[in-house]
């Protein structure tokens, strides 16, 4: 059988990469070579487990976690799949909402004060809430978000103290306030410099009042530098505080700043006129998700790391304003998520949050989403999963973008992965394809590759990328041809690199039982079916259909 790219399906495709079903074919004649480094020069940081990273909307917090007695079992079960495969995702309970959220003593669990349309105009929160993070999985930490909204430092203060009460142990860091980009105009009347006055002012005496809390008995690794700054987004505003403002201002001269915080939106439903661009062609093309890297994340990264510090992507999702229908809830958003993370690993982020909620009503008004019926939750359609049933979005039930978490916690699983892209010189279509090299210290260890090319049930072709990684096939042809083959997943070959692919029928699908990672599907958050990997053959050729990924683990 001559492997062909007119075969569609999965198996069709498992075939034509397994020499136990394919004859020698000259498919690599035409397949597309990589310039793959042998060696990690010119590569990232040391990337860390919890490079891949969530921020949840505080105000949603008891939809998703439930509560301390009562976990939400869907939310929880994709936590553990996600360190089951190797991640370790640092949690920020952030977002806007942070900035009308107060500490009461006396209060329970997280409940929100809203107007009739779902807008939130506080949520309070008592011990129990601190007391939840307890329901996470081993190892997990969590930024301790504060209220600058308010401009009430009491507000900020009672919050920063209850976390390191209630959870020494597990606070990394300390945020304060949410893009405040977005605040009324005459808090700072547009000054960098009084915004920045006001933070450090804020800060120190926090640093102070926590300090006081904890004590001499001080078992925190919290040092000075405990805070992340800037937390701005990348919108037009007349205050300028994105880290490239606010480091030559000055932020940092008490070395407080751990890490600078920066938002990441490309898309956008705010209004009408973005909402028309947020589509499934554009959030998948590669072009523009790394030229928006470039012109509005990477100055504010450049400028942390030449200040010797570390940068994140705060908060971050493919589409503002809670995402797209029909756009953010299907298997495109899986491959965005993926390649956007490797985007921000190649410039050196040291996290990425992706952020998950529901509608703001607050936030626009002419946006295309709005909250449920007597403004109940609209849970965000660039959500990994609904955590509860709704009338507005269905079932609960995790979306097809979650298997990309799982993609990203194996590719960063271990410690100190560094990682850099990959150019090809031609045979695909640069605007939706990316491909990227990892290393483990100094060695070359897996190879990402993603064809973005968006792909329907009515597509006339499939976009198949085939990719020669003949150079890390380690059985000639003819050694192939004297001993037979080895097992179906060449377990005794040893080091014969394999492949876990990331796949769905189309890049639309809205199904996740029809998504699948590694031959897996995870519907209602519990793995189904088999774990499935394809060697590389001995033609050392990798096909991947238009709108997959594939994961090349090559030893
Ligand atoms: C926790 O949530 C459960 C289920 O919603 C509820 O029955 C219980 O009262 C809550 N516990 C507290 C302490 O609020
Ligand atoms: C949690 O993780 C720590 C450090 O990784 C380990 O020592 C401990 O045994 C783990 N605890 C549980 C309950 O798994
Ligand atoms: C905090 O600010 C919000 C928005 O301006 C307001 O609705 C809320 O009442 C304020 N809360 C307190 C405790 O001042
Ligand atoms: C901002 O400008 C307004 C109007 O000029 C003034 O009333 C206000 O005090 C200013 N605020 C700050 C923080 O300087
Ligand atoms: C610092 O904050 C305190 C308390 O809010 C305030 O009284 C003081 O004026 C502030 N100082 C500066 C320089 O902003
Ligand atoms: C708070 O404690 C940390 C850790 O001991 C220390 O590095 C920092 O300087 C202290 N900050 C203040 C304001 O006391
Ligand atoms: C991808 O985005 C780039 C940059 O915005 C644009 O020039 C190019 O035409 C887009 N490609 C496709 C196929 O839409
Ligand atoms: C590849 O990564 C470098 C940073 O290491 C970046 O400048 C460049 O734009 C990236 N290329 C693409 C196509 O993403
Ligand atoms: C989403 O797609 C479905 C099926 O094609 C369609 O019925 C629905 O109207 C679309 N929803 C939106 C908001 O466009
Ligand atoms: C990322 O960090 C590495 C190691 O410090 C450095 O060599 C590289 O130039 C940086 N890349 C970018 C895009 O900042
Ligand atoms: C193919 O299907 C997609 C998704 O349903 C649709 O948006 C597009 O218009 C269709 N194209 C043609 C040529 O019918
Ligand atoms: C989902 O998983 C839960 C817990 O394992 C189980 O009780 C429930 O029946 C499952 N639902 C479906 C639709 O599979």
């Amino acid at each position: 059988m001559k492997a062909s790219i007119a075969l569609f399906s999965p198996a069709a495709i498992l075939m034509a990469t397994d020499p136990a079903f394919c004859h020698p074919s000259p498919g690599h004649r035409n397949a597309v070579k990589l310039n793959i480094p042998d060696t990690a020069i010119g590569a990232s940081i040391a990337h860390s487990t919890s490079f891949s990273s969530f921020s949840f909307e505080p105000a949603f917090w008891v939809e998703f976690f439930g509560n301390g007695s009562s976990p939400n079992p869907l939310t929880f079960r994709l936590l553990d799949l996600i360190t089951q495969h190797g991640g370790q995702p640092l949690i920020r309970p952030g977002g806007i909402t942070m900035d009308s959220m107060i500490f009461d003593a006396s209060a329970g669990d997280p409940v929100r004060t809203t107007s009739a349309t779902g807008g939130v105009y506080r949520t309070t929160v008592g011990p129990a809430y601190y007391e939840s993070w307890s329901n996470f999985p081993n190892g997990t930490k969590f930024v301790s978000t504060l209220n600058f909204g308010n401009d009430s430092l009491d507000i900020a203060i009672n919050m920063a103290v209850a976390s390191v009460m209630y959870q020494p142990d597990l606070v990394e860091y300390f945020e304060l306030g949410n893009e405040p980009t977005n605040y009324d105009e005459s808090r700072w009347n547009d000054s960098t410099a009084a915004y920045v006055a006001q933070w450090k002012n804020w800060t120190a005496a926090i640093d102070t009042a926590v300090n006081a809390t904890l004590g001499a008995s001080d078992t925190t690794d919290l040092g000075n530098e405990r805070w992340w700054a800037s937390s701005a987004t990348t919108d037009v505003t007349g205050l300028h505080v994105r880290p490239a403002d606010i480091i030559p201002a000055g932020v940092n001269s008490a070395d407080q700043v751990a890490e600078y915080s920066i938002h990441s939106y490309p898309f956008s439903t705010c209004d009408p006129d973005r909402a028309a661009l947020a589509t499934i062609e554009n959030i998948l093309n590669h072009t523009g998700l790394a030229q928006y890297a470039d012109v509005e994340i990477y100055p504010s990264a450049k400028a942390a790391l030449d200040a010797g510090s570390r940068w994140v992507i705060g908060e971050f999702n493919s589409i503002s304003c809670s995402g797209n229908p029909n756009v953010s809830d299907t298997f495109a958003q899986a491959l965005w998520v993926v390649d956007s993370e490797l985007i921000y690993a190649t410039r050196n982020a040291s996290s990425c949050h992706l952020h998950q909620g529901a509608t703001l009503a607050f936030q626009s008004t002419d946006q295309v989403n709005t909250a449920g019926a007597n403004g109940t939750p609209g849970f965000s359609t660039y959500d990994m999963l609904y955590p509860e049933s709704s009338n507005l979005r269905g079932e609960a039930r995790v979306l097809p973008s979650f298997a990309g978490q799982l993609f990203l916690a194996e590719a960063f699983a271990t410690e100190g992965t560094r990682i850099q892209n990959l150019t090809v010189q031609d045979g695909v279509d640069q605007d939706y394809f990316a491909a990227y090299a990892f290393y483990d210290k100094d060695t070359l260890s897996k190879l990402a590759i993603i064809n973005l090319h968006p792909y329907y049930a009515n597509s006339t072709s499939d976009y198949t990328a085939s990719i020669d990684l003949l150079a890390y096939a380690h059985q000639s042809h003819d050694e192939w041809q004297g001993k037979g083959w080895y097992g179906r997943h060449g377990e005794r070959g040893g080091k014969q690199p394999y492949l876990k692919r990331l796949t769905a029928p189309y890049t639309n699908e809205k199904d996740e039982a029809k998504v699948t990672w590694a031959g897996q599907a995870f519907t209602n958050a519990t793995a189904n079916g088999a774990v499935r990997t394809e060697r590389l053959g001995w033609e050392g050729v990798v096909r991947v259909r238009g709108s997959e990924a594939v994961l090349v683990f090559l030893n």
